[in-house]
């Protein structure tokens, strides 16, 4: 049985992605630092190495007897990115640069990466594929960018085997409940509909309602995050069965307006969500959304959730115990 590394794992990402891993045979083991990931995700099928990507002992001890790593560690707030671009540089791309050595000396020829949307910036026509130009419009996107190059030269020069998956907007929880712990990001859209939807905040704020769309509000690609997960067994599975390397975004293929996830929300709660109208925010494109072609030809990946109303009912539930 091959063994799968999974850095990052006690995520919100990484522990949907080990969960799979384990539903689909493989041995596991979880590396984290715990800083944002939550010991309640952590699987007990699956051992456990707290440590930090910084830390290049520690991870290459780590690395000494597994077949395959997917690397999801990162920081990942765009705005903290813009105000503290050191931390992101050395978490993001060092951490990167001790991920690749580590594989390097410990002849590990196989990786999974958490890339982004965010290499992309403004769309210059969407769907986006992938060989839409990279033009990050902040420094986090920048990280994952740079991280691809790194990846593209290691597989040149090492022969480390990739499949770099570009998320589009990660949302929702798995469905059966086994991961308890909530990310804690209340950056992004569907956390901030939900903590106004709690009374944690007085109101949601709408950003902008002037757009060139149909409601007048920004549409992006909300992608559920056990589909996401499901990407990755199979690429892991590609990857070990000698598959060369591959760039792939992952999305459903469909828009859905801030309007609309407002509307999901207030269905699913059955509530009249508290909404203010505001200003754009600065760098929002209007439309963002993904063409999944290429994961699918490669993969046979087609995601399972494309109603927004279903996304919000497995988030809904992990915030409402
Ligand atoms: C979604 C929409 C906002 C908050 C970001 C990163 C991207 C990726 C996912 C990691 C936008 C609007 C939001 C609010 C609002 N991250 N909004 N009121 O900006 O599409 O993508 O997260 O890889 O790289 O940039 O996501 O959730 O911030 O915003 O109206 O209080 O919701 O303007 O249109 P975004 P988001």
């Amino acid at each position: 049985m091959s063994e799968v590394l999974v850095i990052g794992g006690a995520g919100y990402i990484g522990s949907h992605v080990v969960k799979d891993l384990l539903a689909a045979g493989f041995k596991v083991k979880v590396y984290d630092n715990l800083s944002t990931g939550h010991k309640c995700n952590l699987f007990k099928e699956a051992e456990f190495v707290k440590g930090d990507i910084l830390d290049f002992a520690t991870l290459d001890k780590a690395m000494s007897d597994v077949s395959a790593v997917v690397f999801l560690a990162a920081k990942k707030a765009v705005g903290e990115s813009m105000e503290n671009p050191a931390k992101y540089a050395l978490n993001n791309i060092n951490g990167t640069v001790n991920v690749l050595n580590a594989m390097s000396k410990n002849n590990v020829k196989a990786i999974v990466f958490s890339s982004s949307a965010a290499v992309y910036g403004n769309p210059q026509y969407i769907p986006i594929d992938e060989n839409h130009p990279l033009n990050p419009l902040n420094f986090y996107g920048f990280t994952k960018v740079e991280t691809e190059r790194m990846l593209e030269w290691y597989d040149r020069l090492k022969g480390i085997k990739y499949a770099s998956l570009r998320y589009f907007n990660a949302a929702g929880y798995d469905e059966a409940g086994d991961i308890k712990g909530k990310d804690e990001n209340p950056q992004n859209l569907l956390p901030i509909v939900m903590s106004a939807a709690m009374g944690e905040r007085p109101y949601l704020e709408v950003f902008g309602t002037d757009y060139d769309t149909e409601d007048g509000t920004c549409i992006r690609d909300y992608i559920h995050v056990s589909d996401l997960a499901k990407a990755h067994v199979l690429a892991v599975k590609k990857l070990l069965a000698g598959s060369s390397s591959m760039t792939l975004n992952l999305g459903t293929g469909k828009g859905t307006s801030v309007k609309e996830v407002i509307r999901a929300f207030e269905k699913v709660l059955k509530i009249k969500l508290p909404v203010k109208y505001a200003s754009r925010r600065p760098g929002d494109p209007d439309k963002l959304y993904a063409s999944n072609e290429e994961a699918f030809k490669q993969l046979g990946w087609r995601p399972q959730y494309l109603d927004i109303e279903d996304i919000v009912r497995t988030f809904a539930a992990v915030y409402m115990k």
